[in-house]
């Protein structure tokens, strides 16, 4: 009866929109996020009121996704597969929220996304949904309909008198998703993962090679595991990720070529661009080298790929998510202070670390007199009782 679409107001969504109206006949709700992807909302508007649309959500959601999602998951220091900063996983639990909320709003019982039958977002975006409503109705229209080519879906919208980009008639060179955290790239001329991407690949961040020669110190500040300032500034989260994003976007940080495992089966290989996203992590896990006792640090490393491949898989609202975010936050009781970071052609180096609740003990650590804070006899009982064992494996068994 009513439906609710993600709705990006590019030409496979408008195509959507129309398929949705001439298919099942109902009233389409679109909803359009910022998400700080870097494209205009009002174009989005203009194209759902000429579709005929009459119930238009833009929302500008850059805080919530920062404070909510991407702090959180920067907690962990999650990383998929060693690697992938999770930044297409992290965006998709919000837009499915939001759709949710939209479709109660407006008494809509279905929603809608265009994301395809083969990737890891249709995962994402339905296990939302359903773990939000058990009732609704989900319709994906790329595993339905027989548009299955971009002269097919063209051909329709320009039948439909949806308007067509001119540099959107040819084939699209590859697919991209973008927020505040990455850009992914994805398809066609990366298919060949032995072909190095064309420079043309990438969108938010120079080449390490034409950074400049001389490199940008920074300053991040952080609080109970969040970053809250650079350089002594205290900045709001999306405030402070967009300045990172332009640091390392200035100093060619942050690109990843990778072959990943989708969790519908297949390897895919994505070309990402994290630039704020990087230095975040680096600095993340600077301040935490002071902060975190070993037995917590250690134990949050464990669990780590544990947590990243729930986000990839798109498991944000399930209950096991929730109870290793509420060890992560636990952790992060005294994680703050300040870390400096030399930023230089590619690289984000943490240089220098210091907190209040530092547990960097320089009496305990150094070469130098050390006054009697530790006593060296103490390590040979130590060393000797770890090594019992090893050396009964040597005697032989009786
Ligand atoms: N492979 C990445 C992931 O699964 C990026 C997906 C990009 N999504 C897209 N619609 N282009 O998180
Ligand atoms: C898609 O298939 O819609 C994009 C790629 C992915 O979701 O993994």
């Amino acid at each position: 009866k009513k439906v609710v679409l993600a709705y990006s107001g590019g030409l496979d969504t408008s195509v959507i929109l129309k398929w949705l109206q001439d298919t099942y006949r109902c009233e389409v709700v679109t909803f359009t996020a910022d998400l700080g992807q870097g494209e205009e909302l009002e174009p989005a508007r203009k194209k759902a009121e000429m579709l005929g649309i009459k119930e238009i959500f833009i929302e500008d959601l850059r805080e919530e996704f920062t404070r909510d999602f991407v702090f959180p998951m920067f907690r962990a220091n999650a990383l998929y597969e060693g690697q992938y900063l999770l930044g297409t996983s992290i965006a998709r639990p919000l837009i499915a929220k939001r759709q949710i909320e939209i479709a109660k709003l407006t008494g809509a019982d279905a929603v809608a996304h265009g994301a395809t039958g083969k990737g890891n977002d249709q995962v994402r975006f339905e296990i939302g949904y359903y773990a939000l409503n058990p009732e609704i109705k989900v319709i994906a229209p790329w595993r339905e309909w027989d548009l299955t080519s971009r002269t097919k879906l063209i051909e329709y919208a320009e039948k439909h008198q949806i308007p067509v980009a001119k540099d959107k008639r040819g084939e699209a060179p590859f697919s991209v998703d973008a927020n505040l955290l990455h850009s992914s790239s994805e398809g066609k001329v990366l298919e060949d993962p032995w072909q190095e991407p064309d420079e043309m690949v990438y969108q938010r961040t120079i080449s390490p090679e034409a950074a400049p020669d001389k490199p940008t110190y920074i300053e991040i500040g952080f609080l109970k595991g969040d970053a809250i300032s650079i350089d002594g500034e205290r900045l709001s989260p999306a405030t402070l990720l967009t300045k990172l994003n332009a640091l390392g976007k200035a100093n060619g940080i942050g690109r990843l070529d990778l072959v990943e495992n989708r969790f519908v089966g297949m390897k895919s290989r994505g070309v990402y661009e994290t630039p704020g996203g990087t230095i975040l992590h680096a600095a993340h896990r600077g301040i935490e080298s002071i902060t975190l006792d070993r037995g917590a640090a250690h134990l949050k490393d464990e669990i780590m790929p544990r947590y990243a491949e729930l986000i990839y898989n798109g498991f944000w609202f399930a209950p096991e998510r929730e109870m290793l975010q509420a060890l992560i936050d636990k952790s992060q009781e005294h994680v703050e202070g300040t870390v400096r970071l030399k930023l230089y052609k590619g690289n984000a180096t943490v240089v220098g670390r210091k907190s209040a609740k530092s547990l960097y003990s320089l009496q305990h650590v150094t070469f130098e007199d050390d006054a009697g804070a530790y006593d060296q006899r103490d390590a040979q009982g130590f060393i000797k009782l770890n090594a019992l064992r090893l050396r009964l494996q040597k005697y032989g068994r009786k």
